[in-house]
């Protein structure tokens, strides 16, 4: 049966990555339909919106969202953010940020002499609350009096879900759970999110689940890699870790994540991880990777695991030949001609296997 996307490019290199990633996506499976939304910066000067009043309700109509980046300097950041991906990671319940740090074979890490086993950790983040909740407000605007409270919001609910998601993911891989958190400077919320991300080990008694600090887990992920498999965090700390993640994994243009609802009675929401990106836009410069490797999450979540399978090999390949790759990774083909690239890998590998 065919899936319905709904395609959000955003701005910047948003409007560039993504009618890459849905060639590729055409080219591994002939079930999506999608319909592009012009959702954006430049609809928000259009329109005084960042999306239409109803916008939850409709995306309620996909079965997937996939999305290039959101921000661009004409509106503030919070504006642009929280009347478009915020509001839908909150509207639609999207309570996990999935985020895998994997290097690539032939994508150089800024980290010396490490082989692609020695780097493959997958983030969970909390995506709806935290320090993320919105929840605050401004008093005596406009002065030396005036406060601002911003305050962090975390519920048992969002905790667990994130935690049991977290476990499970452990269990499928290495049985290996890292706690991040800061609860010897916080003295409630954080201790609170222990308490519950710990307390529901008890029910996962195959993997064994570790509490490090946040500032330690930013060093151990330079210095220790191999050691980390599953980590979950604070949506604050989750969002902060994955950049690190992403330098590591050979930079933003090669990271992936996917916005899950848990309950999937909603749509899930797929992004690279990067941003808009202004200094390059317009310049058919941007690494598509991350926004192929997205689709593949996507592709994946919606039960078609082969086709997932068939864009991830079509990635490693291109990446282990290096000749094909954007600036960022030291080559200098265009985002299509990577996207191409891509493609016609994919395509040789199943001529290849239809072959034999
Ligand atoms: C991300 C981004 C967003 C976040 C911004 C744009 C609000 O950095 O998806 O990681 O912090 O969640
Ligand atoms: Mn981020």
């Amino acid at each position: 049966m065919s899936k319905r996307i709904a395609v959000i490019p955003g701005d910047g290199v948003g409007q560039e990555v993504i009618p890459v990633g849905l060639r590729v996506l055409a080219a591994v499976s002939g079930s999506l339909e999608f319909e592009e939304l012009p959702w954006s910066c430049s609809y928000y000067e259009r329109t005084g919106r960042m999306m239409p009043e109803d916008a939850i309700e409709r995306l309620r109509q996909f079965d997937a969202i996939y999305l290039g980046a959101v921000g661009w300097p004409t509106v503030p950041d919070h504006v642009s953010l929280w009347g478009l991906l915020l509001a839908i990671r909150q509207g639609l319940d999207l309570s996990v940020n999935i985020r895998p740090v994997k290097l690539l074979p032939g994508v150089r890490s800024p980290l010396l002499a490490r082989e692609p086993e020695s780097v493959d950790m997958l983030f969970v983040r909390e995506n709806t609350e935290g320090e993320y909740s919105g929840a605050g407000g401004r008093v005596h605007p406009g002065g030396s009096d005036e406060v601002a409270v911003e305050t962090s919001v975390f519920s048992y609910r969002a905790i667990e879900k994130a935690a049991r998601y977290a476990y499970r993911l452990a269990g499928q891989r290495r049985g290996r759970l890292i706690n991040v958190t800061k609860s010897n400077a916080s003295r409630h919320a954080y201790v609170f999110w222990d308490e519950v991300v710990e307390g529901l080990g008890r029910e996962y008694p195959a993997v064994e689940v570790e509490r490090v600090l946040v500032d330690a887990m930013a060093a151990r992920m330079v210095s220790h890699p191999e050691s980390i498999d599953v980590a979950i965090g604070s949506n604050l700390f989750g969002d902060i870790l994955t950049d690190l993640g992403a330098a590591i994994q050979g930079g933003m243009g090669v990271a992936a994540s996917a916005n899950l609802n848990l309950g999937g009675d909603q749509p899930s929401l797929f992004e690279p991880v990067h941003g808009s990106a202004p200094d390059i836009a317009g310049k058919e410069m941007a690494n598509p990777i991350g926004a192929i490797l997205t689709g593949a999450l996507m592709l994946e979540h919606l039960g078609d695991s082969a086709a997932a399978a068939r864009i991830e090999a079509g990635v490693v390949e291109v990446a282990s030949q290096g000749m094909t790759l954007t600036g960022d990774l030291g080559g200098q083909a265009s985002t299509r001609e990577v996207g191409e690239a891509v493609a016609q890998a994919i395509s040789r590998m199943e001529s290849r296997s239809r072959a034999v």
